[in-house]
């Protein structure tokens, strides 16, 4: 175990849920000496309705965000832990993505376990064999950091569940605590549903350090609520979240910004209890383009949006005011648009979307997804 690092002794249940704090999440001593054992999870991504942008040193948020967790988009990783003899100072691991040896997303996964490694001492008693696949084709532009890291940080979990003594809230809580270690949004992906991280002084139990899953007060109206993502740029984003988080440091407009997302946080939670989709439409597409606006307000200044996804927004729009329909679109850090509608309109709006935006995708290619129930240990 690494010099000055305390064993975590665990406080009552109540406590436990409440007040977590850093210390909490590092791991007990490590009793039972496994030789060898491997764990597979499945880890969805998710779409942020309230977005995080702006990030602390510390990879905690500088306001709240609250996600629908998705179903279909999603990475599988197994991972096979090997005791090994030696003393080593940083965590060994082998990553075989898609059936090869990835050298390229080594150094993300490198920077993980350098970071995670206090909470997880044990990690280093050990070579990890890491092999993942992702549902959603390779490079279609979809970010795959929430379900990547998820997918790991849950194998990590089950381990250190065999290792030593573990309930179930924690080992949730410290899977979306690392998780959120390796990207932040990958936080929200450890439960299914609607998901909230980051402190907010009106809602209880909320923190920084990890999402809690909403589950009391959502409007049966999102059940099923679909998401069409959109494939209208494949290639790598231009500019990547890091930087994007970063140059939130210095835009004119970061303090407004963290105050309007803790106030759209209020008012999503209301809509969310009361079900008025057509609030719902509005406050996601005006969070959507705020985020896209902090981007081109950013210094140096950019815009991940292309043109077919302007035009996809405003053929949306006009899709709802002629038909009612609630449907509206929200975008990530990139050109992709995902058009989220409740279910129950499923027909009509896939018709729309074949018929008027499809021609706009790279290939006439989108993804169908709607909420999903979380991770799934396989
Ligand atoms: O988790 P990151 O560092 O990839 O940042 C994600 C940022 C957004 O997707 C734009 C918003 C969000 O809350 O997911």
């Amino acid at each position: 175990m690494p010099q000055g690092v305390r064993v975590r002794v665990s406080p009552p249940a109540q406590i436990l849920f409440h007040l977590m704090i850093v210390q909490d999440f590092i791991a007990s001593e490590v009793t039972n000496k496994i030789q060898e054992i491997s764990f597979s999870w499945e880890s969805p991504s998710n779409i942020a309705l309230v977005k995080y942008w702006g990030k602390n040193p510390d990879q905690t948020p500088k306001n709240p965000s609250i996600s629908f967790t998705l179903s279909d988009c999603k990475t599988t990783t197994s991972v096979l832990f090997k005791r090994i003899d030696k003393n080593s100072k940083v965590v060994d691991f082998d990553l075989i993505f898609e059936g090869k040896k990835n050298v390229s997303f080594r150094p993300k996964i490198e920077n993980f376990f350098s970071k995670i490694q206090v909470y997880c001492p044990y990690l280093l008693d050990y070579q990890l064999t890491i092999s993942s696949t992702n549902s959603f084709p390779h490079s279609s532009g979809i970010a795959s950091s929430a379900s990547s890291m998820s997918a790991l940080s849950l194998c990590i979990m089950s381990f250190e569940k065999n290792l030593t003594s573990i309930d179930n809230d924690f080992f949730f809580k410290k899977a979306s605590f690392i998780s959120r270690i390796g990207s932040g949004s990958a936080c929200r992906s450890i439960y299914g549903g609607v998901n909230f991280w980051g402190n907010h002084q009106e809602i209880k139990n909320s923190s920084d350090l990890y999402s809690v899953e909403l589950q009391q007060d959502i409007s049966p109206k999102f059940n099923n609520y679909r998401d069409v993502i959109l494939l209208i740029d494949e290639k790598e984003k231009e500019v990547s979240s890091s930087v994007g988080h970063e140059l939130m440091n210095n835009n004119p407009f970061s303090k407004v910004r963290f105050a309007a997302a803790n106030d759209n946080i209020i008012n999503l939670m209301r809509i969310l209890k009361s079900g008025d989709l057509i609030d719902f439409c509005e406050l996601v597409e005006s969070e959507a383009l705020m985020l896209h606006s902090l981007m081109m307000s950013s210094n140096p200044s950019y815009i991940l949006m292309k043109p077919e996804t302007l035009t996809v927004i405003k053929r949306i729009q006009d899709f709802r005011k002629k038909t009612d329909i609630p449907v509206c679109f929200t975008l990530d850090a990139g050109a992709n648009v995902h058009v989220l509608f409740p279910d129950k309109f499923s027909s009509e709006v896939m018709a729309f979307i074949k018929k008027h935006l499809s021609s706009l995708c790279k290939k006439g290619k989108f993804i169908s997804d709607s909420i999903g129930l979380g991770p799934k240990q396989i």
